[in-house]
């Protein structure tokens, strides 16, 4: 018997700071280009840390984005995607998971990245409610800005606030290993 699959996947690459979210994504716009398949890249207005209307990699790779203040409103760009991305999801508001299951009922294919914990080890819970959905999760990993180790799960706050949404990057955070993570908290005591 032959079936047809008409809904589309919802993929989620998450881990701390430096760990290739971003560079992963990007993997992912590749195949769809190479594929001719269109598609939309989105990004939360909030992240300014780079080019308003790009994504980028911390090792240099970009594409163009178009920058959301609610999750809700990228319905009104979509045409005839067969994928749509969305970079920094821990930016997003919590209904980016209902929209991302109406978007793969109509059978597109949306990847998603973004922090799993804050630097005081808290979960995003937008990023919580996509892995919750999807139809696969990637945990990437960082080195250890300590150790070495390719251990990092967890990025830590060198300098600013308290505020566990500070858009910014290496002159604020490193990615470090749970070992190395407890001490550096240790001596900040
Ligand atoms: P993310 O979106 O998860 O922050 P990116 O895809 O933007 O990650 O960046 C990954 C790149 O960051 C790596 O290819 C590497 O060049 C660089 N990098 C810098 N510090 C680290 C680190 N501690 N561990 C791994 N990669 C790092
Ligand atoms: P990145 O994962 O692509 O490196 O980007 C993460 C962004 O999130 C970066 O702008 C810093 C920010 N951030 C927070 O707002 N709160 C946090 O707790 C952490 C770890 C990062
Ligand atoms: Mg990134
Ligand atoms: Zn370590």
């Amino acid at each position: 018997m032959s079936r047809s699959y008409a809904t589309g996947q919802i993929t989620v690459i998450v881990g701390p700071m430096y760990s290739g979210k971003t560079t992963e994504l990007l993997t992912y716009v590749e195949i769809y280009k190479l594929g001719n398949k269109p598609y939309s890249i989105f990004k939360p207005v909030i992240d300014n840390r780079y080019g308003e209307k790009e994504i980028r990699s911390h090792s240099g790779m970009c594409e163009k984005a178009i920058p959301l203040d609610h999750s809700r409103k990228a319905l009104e760009y979509l045409k005839d995607e067969k994928a749509v991305f969305f970079d920094e999801v821990q930016f997003f508001d919590e209904e980016l998971s209902n929209v991302a299951k109406e978007l793969r009922k109509l059978g597109k294919d949306i990847i998603c990245a973004g922090l799993d914990m804050s630097f005081k080890e808290n979960p995003f819970m937008t990023t919580v409610k996509l892995m919750g959905l999807a139809d696969k999760v990637i945990k990437k990993k960082a080195v250890c800005h300590e150790c070495g180790e390719y251990k990092g799960i967890i990025s830590y706050k060198l300098s600013g606030n308290e505020s566990e949404i500070d858009v910014g990057g290496m002159e604020k955070y490193v990615a470090v290993c749970m070992d190395c993570y407890e001490e550096l908290k240790k001596k900040q005591r």
